[in-house]
């Protein structure tokens, strides 16, 4: 009798040091699991962080983690389209394995990783947004002509067809993507961070000097780019030249490149640890965007000019101001 209570005091002993190890255990694991961390995803270990964005970054979206993809022909094709937008060019690019019709950039060149980091031009609002009414084209658009739209602009191509599987397949990925967003929520962090206007024309020599000492490292001296070892794709994309993005794209706006810059380059920033200054931002955005880009006959877009935003540079306008002014700025009145 005398022996069983001791044993049994053993074991409860036991079991006390157990269950204490292991909720100490969940506790360490949790804690560097990064639980009780930022959720912000940053391409640095960044300790420049302010206060202010360390506190609210709880609320900022955070992409599906890849392994909630499902395992099954529907996922098959989420994982194509995931493949497509990271390596672009191997499939679509000017010697791609599918079919040759985009400039050999790839989409997360711009969509940075995979169209998944705060403020870079990610895809959060992609699922909940579509079909939508677009000024530019003065039609409504799904997400299958918004995906072309960057083709023929962004990556200064060719469409791609209704029934191409590569469509399919980057639409299935893009709706992948910002899945766990309500319906009729637009969430922190999405696309990207606006830059303020400045009070001065921007200017493309001052940016010269910009590029030069935050650019010129990666993206070269004439942004000529920098290939791959593999020779399929870039390690640093080319930012002007003929094969880069045309004079139809997102980014040849000033105040998108500018945005664009400030919260995302040196590559590896991050937005609440941003390294140019405003002036810089806006500056580089003139520089790279006064030197040559492929053109395109835009005489079909913004069909109703008041609509027209203020940096688009090619009239004809509602108001006086020249396309010099429309494209530099100054745009406060
Ligand atoms: C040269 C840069 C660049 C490249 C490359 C690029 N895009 Fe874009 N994309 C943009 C910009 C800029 C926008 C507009 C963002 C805005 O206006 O806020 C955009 C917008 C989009 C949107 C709409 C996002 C939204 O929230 O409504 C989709 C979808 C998209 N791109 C898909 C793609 C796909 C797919 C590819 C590759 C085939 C691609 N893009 C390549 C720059 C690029
Ligand atoms: C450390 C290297 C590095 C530096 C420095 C750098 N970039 Fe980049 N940049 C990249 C890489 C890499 C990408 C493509 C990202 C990807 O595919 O994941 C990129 C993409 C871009 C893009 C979108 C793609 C394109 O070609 O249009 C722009 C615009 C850009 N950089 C502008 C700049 C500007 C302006 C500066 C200087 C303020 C700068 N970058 C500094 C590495 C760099």
């Amino acid at each position: 009798m005398k022996e069983t209570r001791t044993v049994l005091k053993r074991f409860s002993t036991l079991l006390g040091i157990f269950c204490g190890l292991t909720i100490a255990l969940i506790l360490v694991s949790l804690y560097f699991g990064g639980y009780f961390h930022s959720s912000v995803p940053a391409l640095t270990n960044s300790s420049q962080t302010d206060s202010h964005s360390q506190a609210d970054s709880n609320n900022y979206w955070q992409p599906p983690s890849l392994s909630e993809i499902p395992k099954d022909e529907e996922g098959d094709l989420i994982l194509y389209g995931r493949e497509l937008i990271m390596h672009t060019s191997a499939y679509l690019g000017p010697k791609g394995s599918v079919k040759p019709i985009s400039n050999g950039m790839n989409c997360r060149n711009c969509h940075l990783d995979g169209g998944t980091k705060i403020f870079g031009l990610n895809y959060a609002a992609v699922a909940t947004g579509y079909p939508q009414w677009r000024e530019r084209s003065g039609t409504m658009v799904d997400v299958e002509e918004r995906v072309n739209e960057c083709i023929e602009r962004s990556l200064n191509g060719t469409r791609l067809n209704e029934n191409d599987k590569e469509l399919k397949a980057m639409v299935a990925y893009l709706k992948w993507v910002g899945k766990d967003v309500p319906k009729g929520t637009v969430p922190l962090g999405v696309g990207m961070k606006k830059i303020a206007f400045l009070d001065r024309p921007a200017d493309p020599n001052l940016g010269k000097i910009a590029y030069d000492k935050h650019c010129i490292v990666c993206h070269g001296a004439n942004s000529e780019g920098e290939m791959e070892p593999n020779g399929q794709e870039w390690l640093y994309p080319p930012l002007f030249g003929e094969h880069t993005y045309n004079m139809g794209a997102g980014l040849y706006r000033l105040s998108k490149f500018a945005s664009f810059v400030k919260y995302n380059m040196p590559f590896g920033t991050s937005f609440n640890a941003p390294i140019l200054t405003d002036e810089e931002a806006w500056d580089v955005a003139a520089y790279v965007n006064s030197m040559p880009h492929p053109s395109k006959d835009l005489s079909n877009d913004w069909p109703d000019i008041s609509k027209k935003p203020v940096d688009h540079p090619f009239g004809p306008f509602i108001d006086d101001w020249s396309e010099e002014r429309h494209k530099y700025g100054p745009f406060t009145k």
